[in-house]
């Protein structure tokens, strides 16, 4: 399946399909260099794949250490002298085989190096049909998470579905928060849909017609950061969840996606309360418990840390925590969110957690 984006120039494809990167070649044959970046995992995992992809037409290999560790400036000042070592022209393609992770940082690295080369993304995780779309790229500071970072749009995303196969099911898990996120922005249809397919964690970690929902979660996000590159307006809306999820992920250090689920709850939460919304939370929540995500972790948490963390996010302004809310599913909307509102919705969340 071949989708494309629609900005006026400057568009690249984004390809779904199982071996994918067979067709890697049909995208680098007219650059000078082609340096080839894979996660460690990815690398163990699928080293004949790897070794088969990078026998033609690449520079060189590197190996990645795995997963967010990589997205310092320690490994960017490291790697990009090394390619500067190459003395690379502007003629270059970086190509990004993993999560998320390796996708911001080779990202970033093509996004600076020469003041831009040409990179493409070979997203190996669920949570990465998200991150590879889009054009963030960038890497943590020691003052927070994605801080350093630019808008570059990568040449072309090639998302091999055989990946998918060697990942743990807390990876699993993890990007389903993100494809789940993408069915409440399109609406209820699509989220049923989801609810219908993946309805226990067995029948979540089989992965049957996955590739369906993550071209659906694809399109979704293309047709928002299309209208919306630079996150002025509606790109806010991919942030459904994130506000209270990465205060309890920087918490409790569960994965991102996870926190993300259970940031997605709350937020209906603060809905019902603020907007007269009308979601069934209890619904909700039984989902996730049903999908094994780890809601015994709300018990461990107070108020007051979480507020701290919320009041922090990058996204916030002074007037109070901005926080995406869906009006009902598919009406996604940005309001500001009183205290007294939030920890009333913290003591609820806690306490289905108890029944
Ligand atoms: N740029 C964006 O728009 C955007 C959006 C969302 C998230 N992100 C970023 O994405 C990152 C998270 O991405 P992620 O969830 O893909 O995590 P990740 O890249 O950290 O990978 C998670 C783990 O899975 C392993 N892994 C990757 N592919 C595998 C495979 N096929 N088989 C087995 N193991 C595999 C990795 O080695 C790592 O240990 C975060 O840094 C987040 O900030 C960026």
């Amino acid at each position: 399946m071949k989708l494309m984006t629609t900005y006026s120039t400057q568009n690249y494809p984004v390809i779904v399909e199982h071996h994918a990167i067979d067709r890697l070649a049909e995208y680098t044959a007219t650059y000078q260099h082609v340096f080839v970046f894979v996660d460690e995992h990815v690398n163990t995992h699928w080293s004949s794949k790897i070794q088969a992809m990078t026998q033609q037409q690449v520079t060189k290999t590197f190996e990645l250490p795995a997963g967010e560790q990589v997205k310092t400036l320690r490994y960017y000042e490291q790697y990009i002298e090394q390619l500067l070592s190459f003395q690379p022209t502007r003629n270059t393609c970086l190509v990004a085989v993993g999560g998320g992770a390796v996708g911001d940082f080779v990202g970033f690295l093509a996004a600076t190096l020469l003041r831009g080369v040409d990179f493409i993304q070979v997203p190996t995780t669920i949570l990465a049909h998200d991150s590879s779309i889009g054009g963030k790229v960038g890497i943590n500071a020691t003052f927070g998470k994605n801080l350093i970072g630019a808008f570059h749009r990568p040449a072309a995303v090639l998302y091999d579905l055989d990946f998918l196969g060697s990942l743990p099911a807390s990876e699993i898990l993890s990007g389903y928060g993100e494809v789940y996120k993408h069915a409440l922005l399109q609406g209820p249809k699509s989220v049923q849909t989801l609810e219908a397919s993946y309805y226990d964690q067995p029948s979540l970690l089989k992965l049957e017609n996955i590739e369906q929902h993550l071209i659906d979660g694809i399109q979704t996000k293309l047709d928002i950061v299309v209208n919306d590159e630079k996150e002025r307006g509606q790109r806010q809306w991919l942030n459904l969840g994130h506000t209270f999820g990465h205060a309890v992920e920087y918490q409790t250090k569960i994965p991102h996606g996870h926190a993300v689920m259970i940031g997605i709850v709350y937020q209906m939460i603060v809905a019902n309360a603020l907007l007269d919304a009308n979601h069934p939370v209890q619904h909700y929540f039984n989902y996730l418990k049903a999908l094994g995500y780890p809601l015994e972790q709300l018990q461990n948490l107070t108020f007051e840390p979480l507020l701290k963390l919320m009041q922090q996010d990058k996204k916030n302004n002074q007037s109070g925590i901005r926080m995406v809310l869906l009006q009902a599913v598919g009406q996604p909307t940005v309001e500001t969110v009183p205290v007294d509102v939030l920890e009333a919705a913290f003591n609820t969340i806690q306490t289905l957690g108890k029944e």
